[in-house]
This record gives structure tokens, C-alpha cells and sequence, in this order.
């Protein structure tokens, strides 16, 4: 008889109406795959954002479920239930992209010591940044003491790695500050973080009143305005913006406060997920969408994965001391805690210093 899990479902045109269903796991599995059993996972306004764009950016397709309903991806750990892959076997730890559900099954293909990737069907036209699976017992990045840190923080700060790469490769477009919106977003943080490390310009960042001293804390911005302050910059030096909100208003406000000194803006997240941007003539550099699986695709390339690996381990080892410094981790257990720490974050409730560990 299979043990039975959960589902958590999200109703895909009302992100406020969800519910836990019960889920039973296949009795077999087909030669090459391998049944996980979700242990825990991160939840912030990241994957909040997977469901908001989730008809759009496909990230309905990752882990399919009943018409109308959607299972939101999240970042997490998960062991091998049952296993029909040669070289996988029951126990193993892994790492990656997950439902908020009890079980997944995988089709592992090239597989290395540390890591391999799922080579299910329907997952193949989908960015391949997500179908990748850490071996925790091969990868050397994997600290079993920081688990919970890894979950919460390691996708957001893979992006802020990249974005900052990115800004830095191109000499930051010419710039002397850099304004980061959403500034007490984990991701936001990443970019703040790495930007003031290689100290070529100021670090700015842009939150709400009640996140602002939070912001001004963790250290990692040489300056704090609150949204209303816009205004008060000073429009003549050359700037970049990196947005993690993607509220209209403030990009307008932004664009037309800089004109020309805007040398380069990018969407990178929509925390303020319901005042979304509505795309206007803007003054200044062109709006870009920043998305990190696409980045990520040409660094692979341009270091190769091992490189690509090694100055990501590098960056991260760099992060993590400072990270003990704010992040508290906060674990919740069972249909309830997940409902209620999605609700919290989806509503733009949760204290920014608060990482969410969930298990079903
Ligand atoms: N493009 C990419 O490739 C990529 C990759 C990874 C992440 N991202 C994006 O990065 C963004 C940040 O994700 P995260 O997980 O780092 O966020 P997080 O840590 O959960 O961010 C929390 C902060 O977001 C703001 N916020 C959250 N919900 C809100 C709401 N309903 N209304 C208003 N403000 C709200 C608040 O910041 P303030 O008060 O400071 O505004 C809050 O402190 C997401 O939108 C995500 O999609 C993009």
C-alpha cells in the first residue's frame, strides 16, 4: 500500500483562493524513475511570483495539477523514496526546484557526482535552469548546518549574482550609483551585497517605511530612501536601477526623476505583485527584463560549469557569515503553517528578516 501526502493547490486566476488535497504517489514506476519525497522548502515573494506569472512564464507547467489549479514551485530538500535509476538510490539527498507537495517523480539524466538533471517530457521546453537536482552528498557547496539557509537563499542569490555580474561586466553602464527597489528583498539584498563588496559605486536602495530600518541594519546599502523619496536623489549623477518591485508608479516616478542619467533599468522581480508595471515611454535607458535562467545559460558557457560553479561557491562562501546576521529562520509544519505563511507573503506581510522553512 503507498503512503499518502499532500498537495498544496493555488487557484490559478485567484492567487487568495488555495487548499491542501490529498495525494497518493504511483504504486510503480517506469524504468529510469525515481520517486522523491518533498522533506522542506523556502517560500518568500519569489515564488509568489511564480504564481503570478505562472500562465505567462510557464511556471504552471513545472508540476501539473487539476484544471484551474496550479502547484507553485519552490526551492528545497527532498530523499529518495523509491528508486528504479541504476545510480540513484533510496535515502539520497538532493536539492532543487520542487512542488509545494509531498512527492515528485523524476527521470534523472545526466547524472554526475553532484548533480543531475530531470528529463521528464513535459519539463523539457521549459528553461533549463530549473530541472537541475543537486546530490547533497557530492556537491561541494552543501553544508548540512546550513540547509536551511541554502533553501531560502541560494536561488535568490544566484540571480543577485548574476545581476550583479552582469551590471559589472558592463562597467555598470557608465554609472555611479546604483538604486535598488524592493531593497529589503532577499534577492534585493544579494545584489546590494555584492555590488558594495567591488565598491564601484553607491548602493542605494529604495523600501517601505516599515522595512527601512531593516534595510539601514543589515549594512549592505550606503544610503535608504523610502519610496515617497525619490525625489530627493540627485538627478544629475549617472545612475542604474535595478527593480525588484515592479510597481508602475515607482518606475515612472524613477525614470522621469533621472531622464537621460538613467544609463541602464531592469525589471528583475514584482514583489509588489498587484500594482504591477504597465509599460510607458520612459524617459532614459530602455526598460529590460532581467531573467537569471537566461543569464545564467550565456556564464556557463563563457566559464563553463565547473567555472561557472567555482565563483558562484565563492560568492555564496562570501555571503553566508553575514546572512547569520539578519535571517531568521522560521520553520512551519503541516497544511496550516503552510497555508498561513503562504497567505502572510503573498499579502506582503512578512517581516523581511523572516525566511519561511515549510514541510507537509
Ligand atoms: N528575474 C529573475 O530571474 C528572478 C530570479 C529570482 C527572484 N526574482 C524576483 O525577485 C523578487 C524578490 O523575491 P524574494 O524572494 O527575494 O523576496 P522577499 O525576500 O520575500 O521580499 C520581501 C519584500 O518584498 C516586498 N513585498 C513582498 N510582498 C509584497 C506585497 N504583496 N506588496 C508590497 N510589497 C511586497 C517588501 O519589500 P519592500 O518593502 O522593500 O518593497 C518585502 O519586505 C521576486 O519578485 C522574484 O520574482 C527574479
Amino acid at each position: 500500500m503507498p503512503d499518502k501526502g499532500l498537495d498544496f493547490l493555488v487557484a490559478r486566476k485567484d492567487l487568495r483562493q488555495c487548499k491542501c488535497v490529498e495525494a497518493v504517489p504511483p504504486e510503480t514506476l517506469e524504468a529510469g524513475e525515481v520517486l522523491l519525497r518533498v522533506d522542506r522548502f523556502a517560500f518568500s515573494a519569489n515564488n509568489v511570483s511564480y504564481a503570478v506569472f505562472g500562465e505567462a512564464m510557464h511556471y504552471w507547467d513545472f508540476f501539473p495539477a487539476p484544471t484551474g489549479w496550479g502547484r507553485v514551485p519552490v526551492w528545497g530538500f527532498a530523499q529518495v523514496a523509491r528508486s528504479r535509476h541504476p545510480e540513484l538510490h533510496e535515502n539520497e539527498r538532493l536539492y532543487g526546484y520542487l512542488p509545494m507537495s509531498t512527492f515528485l517523480v523524476v527521470r534523472p539524466d545526466e547524472i554526475a557526482p553532484d548533480r543531475f538533471t530531470d528529463a521528464a517530457a513535459h519539463r523539457k521546453p521549459l528553461p533549463e535552469a530549473y530541472q537541475r537536482y543537486r546530490r547533497c552528498a557530492g556537491d561541494p557547496a552543501y553544508r548540512a548546518e546550513y540547509e536551511n539557509q541554502q533553501a531560502i537563499l541560494w536561488p535568490l542569490y544566484y540571480t543577485s549574482f548574476l545581476a550583479e555580474d552582469f551590471l559589472a561586466e558592463n562597467r555598470l553602464f557608465g554609472a555611479k550609483q546604483a538604486l535598488i527597489a524592493s531593497a529589503s528583498s532577499k534577492t534585493a539584498l544579494g545584489v546590494a551585497f555584492l555590488l558594495k563588496r567591488r565598491a564601484g559605486c553607491e548602493v542605494v536602495g529604495l523600501t517601505s517605511a516599515r522595512n527601512r530600518t531593516f534595510c539601514e541594519n543589515v549594512g549592505y546599502y550606503d544610503r535608504v530612501l523610502t519610496y515617497e523619496h525619490v525625489d530627493s536623489l540627485n538627478a544629475s549623477v549617472p545612475t542604474v536601477f535595478v527593480d525588484m518591485a515592479g510597481e508602475g508608479r515607482l518606475l515612472h516616478a524613477v525614470h522621469h526623476h533621472f531622464h537621460e542619467n538613467m544609463k541602464y533599468s531592469c525589471i528583475i522581480g514584482a514583489t509588489h505583485w498587484e500594482n504591477r508595471s504597465t509599460q510607458h515611454a520612459l524617459p532614459g535607458a530602455k526598460l529590460q527584463f532581467f531573467f537569471a535562467p537566461t543569464r545564467v545559460v550565456q556564464r556557463r558557457k563563457d566559464w563553463g560549469i565547473e567555472g561557472f560553479e567555482r565563483r558562484y561557491a565563492e560568492a555564496w562562501a562570501a555571503f553566508l557569515p553575514s546572512v547569520n546576521r539578519w535571517l531568521k529562520v522560521i520553520e512551519g509544519h503541516g497544511p496550516a503553517a503552510i497555508e498561513a505563511a503562504y497567505r502572510e507573503v503573498l499579502e506582503g506581510k512578512s517581516r523581511p528578516e523572516l525566511g519561511h522553512i515549510l514541510s507537509l
